[in-house]
């Protein structure tokens, strides 16, 4: 399949590339940069510049078969801090791929949204799709509309589109400096010898899922014949709290690590696990990566490279 990645050098696209690449697929980045932690890799057509660009945009989609939305502007934080940006910045982009995905006749389309923050506070068990939608914070607002966009340009002009609701992904080549993805920059600061900062007493319970099993996960969803539109949740399907991830990232560094706690904020819900029964069920995956093992992979990389505090990109 002829295969283009919008974001394709941010954190998942780097490993999609890879996967998708092993499995004898034609794999096209677009993005506005460069990977941030290797070279691009050579088997893989890279592009370069802005999604509002049409003429690029449209030397992108061309010939393409399947696109994977995942250029995002905000994470959590961000968007909370400037919910205009995070509207103006991720909806606006939104719609220019999909207007371009019409323009192309693109078959297929893979939006990559948020399990984490489109369904909001929900009860202590795992949340299946169909679970009411109230997100508490702008990036979930701002991924649920994206996902009305999706839904409404695939059915008004008859292409596919799988939503993907990932979980919290972690593992290599995830920026540890970076303002989303606990259980990375908690093993950076272990590697600085720096304390962890955890929000509330740490009981917040999230799923946690590795970056190997999301692109499994996507992988299939590209090959798996789709419905003309889905919904999925890919997680682990299980919850960690903070403290069991404090306690994984002491075990696979073999070294103590001092905590402090500052008060809980309000765009976190206490409670997020997945019910992944639907993605296993339709895509013939499961994840396999067992949280201390994906920890101490993410740790082996950390030590590996040069991430110094002053190190940037
Ligand atoms: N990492 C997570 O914890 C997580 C969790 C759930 C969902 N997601 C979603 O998955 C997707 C990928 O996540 P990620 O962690 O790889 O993000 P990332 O920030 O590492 O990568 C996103 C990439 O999109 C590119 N981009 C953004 N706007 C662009 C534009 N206008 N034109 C061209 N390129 C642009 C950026 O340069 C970046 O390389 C995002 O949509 C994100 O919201 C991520």
């Amino acid at each position: 399949m002829n295969v283009l990645l919008i974001g394709g050098s941010g954190f998942i696209g780097s490993h999609l590339k890879d996967r998708l690449v092993a499995g004898g697929h034609r794999v096209r980045s677009l993005d506005r940069v460069p990977e941030r932690f290797r070279s691009d890799p050579p088997q893989v057509e890279h592009l370069y510049g802005e999604v509002g660009n049409e003429a690029l945009l449209d030397a992108a989609l061309a010939g393409i078969d399947v696109v994977l939305h995942l250029a995002w502007c905000t994470v959590p934080k961000s968007a909370e801090d400037d919910p205009t940006f995070d509207i103006q910045s991720n909806l606006i982009l939104t719609t220019e791929i999909l207007k371009g995905v019409v323009r192309h006749r693109v078959p297929h389309i893979v939006f990559f949204s948020s399990g984490g923050t489109v369904y909001g506070p929900a009860a202590r068990e795992a949340i299946p799709e169909t679970h009411p939608t109230q997100p508490i914070c702008s990036y979930g607002v701002t991924k649920l509309a994206a996902e009305k966009y999706v839904a409404v340009f695939a059915r008004r002009h008859g292409f596919r589109a799988t939503i993907l609701r990932c979980a919290n992904p972690y593992g290599e080549r995830q920026d540890p400096r970076g303002a989303q993805g606990a259980i990375t920059v908690f093993l950076h600061r272990a590697a600085c010898g720096d304390p962890i900062r955890i929000w509330g007493d740490g009981d917040v319970v999230r799923d946690y899922i590795h970056v190997d099993d999301l692109a499994e996960a996507v992988a299939a969803s590209i090959t798996a014949t789709p419905a003309s539109l889905r919904i999925l949740n890919v997680g682990s399907g299980q919850g960690a709290t903070l403290n069991l991830v404090v306690s994984q990232v002491r075990a696979a560094c073999g070294r103590d690590i001092e905590t402090i706690h500052e008060p809980g904020r309000a765009v976190d819900v206490p409670w997020s696990v997945l019910d992944i029964r639907a993605a296993a069920r339709e895509l013939g995956w499961s994840p396999r990566v067992e949280l201390l093992e994906g920890v101490s992979r993410t740790w082996a990389w950390i030590c590996r490279e040069d991430l110094r505090p002053t190190a940037s990109r």
